[in-house]
């Protein structure tokens, strides 16, 4: 086969990052662009000069300038550090408004957050719960983690709050055991996208959600969770609201997606179908692969030999 001249390469090659250019330009505008670039190139060397990552620097700032034991003011500092200096992935305080309204609207007593990142979105729920309400907030970098920890002791919502520094495939399982949970009364899903539907399936399988649970799942438009949008959309079981939105700090689209569990098939009796599917998910041991999503109601729970009662 005769090789291709480099220099037609070489153009070949510029002509496809133009394109790629033009087609993110006209989706997103500049804010995306502005992101990615800032994300894997400016800041990566600003870490470099500074010997610092950006999540200590947002503490940093907060410490700084927020008040002791004030959550709004820590929520107010890393806002502001994040459309001043740095952009950041917390939820952000227009996205953050309606999570607020979510949390105001469930008064929820336990609540499991997927993705702590710095803690920003942890702070905000945490400052609305009641007395005796707790948040359980999971993180998978344990960088990441630690600096939720000193975020919400800062904001004086340590008693509130239990950090815990792992996968949430692997947390979701131990809910019910070690942190003592029964059903979850909210469930905030801001971890990676590709995890939301199959994270949403194991906490059914656990027995973790029940009728009139709310689901809240950050960034449904960018970067999208198309998967899971067709799953909660598509069931009957799930009531669905869009809330549009921006994406945080930017003037790009996004939103989130509220699904609130209708009565049907989670009240689950106490037979050994029960006794099954939670041995199992103690094990971690749910058989996930067998699930299929998108599908109806009966077939999304067939594979685990429990008993459904509609409430
Ligand atoms: C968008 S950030 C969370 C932002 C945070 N909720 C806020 O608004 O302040 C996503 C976080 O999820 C974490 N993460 C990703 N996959 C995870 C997983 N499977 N389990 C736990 N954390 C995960 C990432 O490390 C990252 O810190």
């Amino acid at each position: 086969m005769p090789e291709a001249p480099p220099l037609l390469l070489a153009a070949f090659s510029l002509g496809l990052v133009l394109l790629a250019l033009v087609l993110c330009l006209r989706r997103w505008g500049l804010a995306i662009p502005f992101i990615y670039w800032h994300e894997l190139v400016v800041q990566p060397l600003y870490n470099l000069f500074m010997g610092n990552t950006k999540e200590q620097r947002i503490l940093h700032h907060v410490l700084q300038h927020a008040v002791a034991g004030d959550p709004q003011s820590v929520l107010k500092a890393i806002d502001t550090y994040c459309l001043e200096k740095e952009w950041a992935m917390n939820v952000g305080d227009k996205k953050g408004q309606i999570l607020d309204a979510v949390v105001r609207e469930q008064c929820p007593r336990v609540v499991l957050e997927l993705g702590a990142y710095c803690g920003y979105s942890a702070v905000r729920m945490a400052r609305l719960l009641e007395p005796g309400a707790r948040l359980l907030t999971i993180e998978i970098n344990p960088d990441y983690a630690a600096i939720t920890q000193q975020m919400l002791d800062f904001a004086g919502l340590q008693d509130r709050v239990t950090v815990v520094v792992g996968a949430s495939q692997d947390f979701i399982p131990q809910l019910k055991k070690k942190y003592d949970v029964d059903t979850l009364d909210m469930v905030f899903l801001d971890h990676w996208k590709d995890r939301y539907l199959p994270d949403t399936l194991l906490l059914e399988e656990c027995g973790l959600l029940r009728k009139e649970t709310v689901l809240l799942a950050d960034n449904v438009i960018f970067p999208g969770t198309p998967d899971f949008l067709a799953y909660v959309r598509g069931n009957s079981r799930f009531e669905c609201t869009h809330f549009t939105s921006y994406l945080e700090y930017s003037k790009a689209v996004d939103g989130l997606e509220k699904m609130g569990l209708q009565a049907s098939t989670y009240a689950v009796d106490a037979g050994s179908g029960n006794l099954w599917k939670l041995l199992s998910c103690a094990l971690a041991v749910c058989p996930r692969g067998l699930l299929s999503p998108g599908g109806s109601n009966a077939s999304v729970m067939a594979p685990c030999p429990t008993t459904h009662t509609h409430l």
